[in-house]
């Protein structure tokens, strides 16, 4: 079987955790985990499938790493590719940019040609806005808020992996 690609950027650890609990959750056999702090764009053409993992800093920016990372991110062939998205952020301390990051990398992974699954409600966030909610009602990618809401990580997650099992993260 094919593995998953599944590339995260992590300021402070938290976004590495749930990458780490995913990867667990999917079976580590399944996937080849990339820090983005490490790699130049090439990597990503040995996958179909990838998760892509980063954290929102200062006012809606990208994480650091995947801010350096960006302009060649753009520039990646997304064509046949299925991708996943998860985020996190702190929804009550940034309520106008909570989880923004995974609205800005995955409008840029769709425009270049990749299907999203992992849509995510929702329900249960009390942000005012977010680049993610690219739907009413509907983020593009899990978002997880491990400063307000860590008690919900852990369901959050699995109910997710769950989901894109369901939607073919597998093949
Ligand atoms: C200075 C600062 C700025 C932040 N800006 C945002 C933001 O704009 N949007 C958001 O959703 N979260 C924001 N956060 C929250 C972080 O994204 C959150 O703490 C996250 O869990 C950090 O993950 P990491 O350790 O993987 O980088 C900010 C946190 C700090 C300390």
């Amino acid at each position: 079987m094919a593995k998953i690609g599944l590339f995260y950027g992590s300021d402070t650890g938290c976004t590495e955790g749930v990458a780490n609990t995913i990867s667990e959750l999917l079976g580590e056999e399944n996937v080849d985990l990339f820090d983005v702090y490490d790699v130049d764009g090439s990597e990503f053409d040995g996958y179909q499938t990838l998760i892509l993992g980063l954290s929102t800093w200062h006012d809606g920016q990208l994480q650091s790493a995947w801010d350096d990372f960006f302009n060649n991110f753009k520039e990646i062939d997304m064509s046949g590719k299925t991708v996943a998205l998860f985020g996190l952020g702190d929804q009550y301390g940034y309520s106008t940019y909570f989880c923004d990051g995974v609205g800005i990398i995955g409008l840029v992974a769709e425009e270049n040609g990749a299907k999203i699954i992992g849509k995510w409600s929702t329900e249960g966030y009390e942000h005012d806005e977010s680049k993610a909610e690219v739907e009413p009602g509907t983020f593009m990618g899990l978002c997880i808020d491990e400063d307000n809401q860590d008690e919900l990580t852990e369901e959050r997650v699995q109910k997710w992996v769950e989901q894109i099992k369901s939607e073919g993260i597998l093949g």
